[in-house]
């Protein structure tokens, strides 16, 4: 549907858990998080009826997200179901990997179209340095299983984080001269953990694109975040997402829900409506949902305000 700024809204993105197993320095604080009970948490019949009723208005596309939302079980389940939601043409997953190459053939089985994979440093040592314990190998174990399974669209996610991997940038960069793989450096943000990182280690895509003269630009998807480049015969893409030197919030096609049932129509507002008192009526579901897909904020004030106005963390919200 069209919102009042007359955006089309047609994408979904669901945080099934805000737990994870492992603990990134920028995202998490080390001792981690208060567990949130069984019954706070939207259980996958109620998950259906919310895509349901995005589905009637217009939603396409959904992304499964966490914290970690693989180390929730049956996901494959989910995505089966989900995929069966008339209108719902694109499942895809944001996940840190860990778990990924055990499970990737049983998603990819039950409909995930696209796999998005987070992924801050290729060095082993480095790697378990910034989640706090995670293990390189089976992040790179996975992505070689879904490229070995044909998945349609890998990216990697890389935040950029200064004094940290801006010297793996080249790095990064050749994983899409080969393979179909898609690079994408994110800024880092203000929110959560990231604040304390934020004036030490941002570091802005400019930055980067400007160090690397080899990157020719091609034309952004269509309701792409990222601007895009590609190495001469490169397969893959190399994307940078600026959310604070360049905002793509005139753009801006989605809305978020929260594992607790929260809607949020910006990542980076304190908005949030929650729609579990709707679960047991679709129409009233799907009127509370257009009335705040309409309603949607006009945009974010990272760049001003140096911090994002979300009372939720990253790993509550979902990448
Ligand atoms: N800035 C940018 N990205 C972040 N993520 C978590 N915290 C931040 C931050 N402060 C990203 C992770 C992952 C997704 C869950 O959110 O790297 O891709
Ligand atoms: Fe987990 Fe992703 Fe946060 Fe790292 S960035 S702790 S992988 S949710």
């Amino acid at each position: 549907m069209i919102d009042k700024k007359g955006r089309k809204i047609n994408y979904l993105r669901v945080s099934l858990t805000d737990r994870c197993n492992l603990r990134c320095t920028y995202c998490m604080p080390e001792e981690g998080i208060i567990k949130k009970s069984h019954d706070d948490i939207l259980h996958f019949k109620d998950i259906l009826k919310v895509i349901k009723a995005a589905s009637n208005l217009g939603v396409k596309k959904v992304r499964f997200t966490g914290g970690e939302p693989l180390i929730v079980k049956g996901v494959d389940e989910l995505i089966y179901e989900t995929s069966k939601i008339q209108g719902i043409n694109d499942i895809s997953l944001t996940t840190n990997g860990i778990l990924l190459s055990d499970k990737i053939h049983d998603l990819k089985r039950a409909g995930l179209n696209r796999v998005n994979i987070s992924l801050d440093t290729l060095d082993k040592d480095k790697y378990k340095a910034i989640t706090r314990g995670g293990e390189l190998n089976k992040v790179l174990d996975a992505i070689d299983k879904c490229q070995e399974l044909g998945i349609k669209s890998i990216k990697i996610n890389a935040v950029l984080i200064k004094g940290f991997n801006d010297n793996e940038i080249e790095s990064f960069i050749k994983l899409t001269k080969e393979s179909t793989i898609h690079v994408r450096f994110i800024e880092l943000m203000p929110i959560g953990e990231g604040v304390k990182f934020f004036n030490d280690s941002f570091i802005s895509s400019k930055e980067i694109i400007n160090r690397y003269p080899q990157l020719i630009p091609v034309e952004r998807e269509e309701f792409g975040t990222a601007e895009l480049f590609k190495l001469k015969d490169g397969k893959g893409r190399i994307g940078f997402i600026n959310p604070l030197s360049c905002k793509f919030c005139v753009e801006c096609n989605r809305i978020r829900l929260t594992s607790e049932g929260g809607i949020k129509p910006c990542l980076h507002s304190a908005e949030e409506y929650n729609i579990k008192k709707y679960l047991n009526n679709e129409a009233i579901m799907t009127k509370e949902l257009e009335n705040i897909i309409y309603n949607k904020p006009l945009e974010h004030h990272l760049g001003e305000d140096k911090l994002s106005g979300s009372k939720k963390m990253m790993f509550q919200i979902g990448g």
